[in-house]
């Protein structure tokens, strides 16, 4: 186990806490951890995805409660009852991994939402709260309406709200779960930026994130957890990114896989002069059976857009979109489920999943109709077999089937909805943004179906921002910007720094 960071070793404790454990029926989420950070650290949490990360952080913020025998210390003080209430006084904040906003109020009113409704009941102070939630994200050097509401903002953005909420009530320590999830890279850097700024001012931060170059970059010691029990505490000197990959899942992970060409094969989807007002125009592009085509760019270059027009839920205003050589016109997301296309969304938890059914429906709900018996009821056999065999195959971390969703740590989630859109056998495959929050094994396994899918002939749009991702995974890359394709490139020659440095330009 490698030692301390040098710097930080004479901090105090921000906190320390020992023999804490956690068990959801029957499933260990934490068994015996130890953790500590200290004043002015920046410490990662890291493990594959369902390992502990966010109920270790659901513990020490109230929201569950650790089993007998934990010792929990908080700024020096042991703690017997936390609740979620008294650690916001005591100076701890958290962006939680789901954010937790309020998707029908202003970005004022969430990033206010604290001092609005204080503990002492008082007048909401709109003018005050204004002030300080625009001053605040002046402070991150950021732009948003202050006046939108939530969920007009796309997932980026309503992300920056909660990094604002968190640091408007001065916490000297900061649980970060996944806070750059759905950030570009030139917003991660700003973030990184603020988290060092914050560790110079003796700010305690917790950092869980699955981009392990993130982890190496922003923290001094990373705590690995492996199935609910700690693997151990590592110094970030010197450590690799295959190095913590290897502790986190106990194997090693290989990676890198070399574009095909398939220009003879049948063409599936065919877009010629796509457009539509104020998203994207002039998009060009066929994918044929057995191609994966990737879509890089900046977040707001309309790559969501395109593929929102795809799966109809909005209507393209020009150009013509063919699939299997027969012109479609995608009305509704049914009929493009029915014409064979399906769609999985960046925005797993609005727009991917129904919260509070359970998995096993969640996984079946596209495809009712194939699971009905002869007398039209669904058949539990063919539900219950359909369910197995996803969850089987992609790997998906449950306890039984019939659990809420919410149940599943966010990584499972996302596995979930590949399911569902799997389930439905389609020709043309959307992936927008697949491996947001997934771990990097969980990741090679996504990318391992996502081939044998293209193999077996469906052809398939991965969106990402990931470059090094999708020059490993894809067999021809496009470029979008501002609404436009501005680029075409073959991975078996492109060079992932060149084209960063393009689409970051
Ligand atoms: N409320 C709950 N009920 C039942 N099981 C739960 C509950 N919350 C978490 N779990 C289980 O506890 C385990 C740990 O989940 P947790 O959310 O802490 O994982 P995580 O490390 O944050 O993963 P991810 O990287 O995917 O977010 C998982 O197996 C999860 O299914
Ligand atoms: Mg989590």
């Amino acid at each position: 186990m490698a030692s301390v960071a040098a710097d930080k070793i004479d901090e105090p404790a921000a906190l320390r806490l020992t023999n804490v454990t956690k068990t959801f029926g029957g499933v260990k989420a934490l068994d015996s951890v130890a953790f500590d950070v200290r004043s002015g650290e920046v410490h990662c949490l890291a493990g594959e995805n369902g390992c502990g990360k966010s109920t270790l952080i659901k513990i020490v913020t109230g929201v569950y409660e650790a089993e007998a025998g934990a010792d929990i210390e908080i700024f020096g003080h042991r703690e017997t009852a936390i609740s979620p209430t008294a650690m916001r006084a005591s100076g701890i904040a958290v962006i939680w991994q789901d954010l937790a906003l309020f998707p029908h109020m202003t970005v004022a009113e969430n990033i206010g939402f604290d001092e609005m409704v204080g503990t002492i009941p008082r007048p909401v102070r709109y003018r005050q709260m204004h002030v300080r939630a625009r001053d605040m994200i002046a402070k991150l050097g950021l732009k948003l309406d202050l006046d939108a509401r939530l969920n007009s903002l796309p997932i980026a953005q309503r992300q920056i709200v909660a990094i604002a909420r968190a640091l408007m009530s001065d916490a000297r320590l900061i649980f970060m779960d996944e806070p750059t999830a759905s950030l570009t890279r030139a917003e991660t850097d700003r973030l990184l930026d603020i988290v060092r700024t914050l560790s110079a001012q003796g700010v305690a931060v917790v950092f869980v994130s699955h981009r392990l170059g993130e982890v190496l970059e922003i923290s001094s010691r990373v705590t690995v957890l492996r199935d609910g029990k700690l693997v151990g505490v590592f110094g970030t000197q010197g450590m690799t990114q295959s190095r913590l990959s290897e502790l986190m899942t106990g194997a090693s992970v290989e990676q890198s896989v070399s574009a095909r060409d398939r220009s003879a094969a049948a063409p599936v989807l065919e877009i010629a002069g796509l457009g539509r007002e104020q998203e994207f125009a002039d998009v060009s592009f066929t994918i044929r059976a057995g191609e994966v085509v990737g879509l890089i760019g900046l977040i707001g270059a309309g790559r969501t857009e395109l593929a929102h027009a795809l799966i109809g839920m909005t209507q393209p205003t020009s150009g013509h979109v063919r699939l299997n050589g027969n012109a479609v016109a995608t009305r509704s997301v049914r009929d493009a489920i029915a014409s064979g296309i399906a769609y999985v969304p960046e925005d797993r938890l609005s727009l991917g999943l129904i919260q509070p059914q359970s998995i096993a429906d969640n996984i079946s709900i596209t495809v009712l109709r194939r699971l009905l018996d002869r007398v039209g009821l669904i058949s539990k056999k063919k539900k219950g077999d359909l369910v197995t065999k996803w969850i089987a195959d992609l790997a998906v971390k449950v306890g039984h089937p019939d659990n809420a969703i919410s149940t599943l740590s966010g990584g499972n989630q996302q596995r979930v909805v590949l399911a569902k859109w799997l389930a439905t056998e389609p020709k043309l495959l959307i992936l927008d943004s697949p491996t947001v929050g997934v771990d990097v094994g969980a990741r090679a396994g996504i990318f391992r179906i996502v081939r044998d899918l293209a193999d077996s002939g469906l052809a398939i749009l991965l969106i990402s921002d990931e470059v090094t991702e999708v020059l490993s995974n894809a067999d021809r890359v496009f470029h979008m910007s501002n609404g436009r394709i501005v680029g075409e490139y073959d991975p078996r020659s492109a060079q992932a720094g060149d084209l960063e440095a393009r689409i970051y330009a």
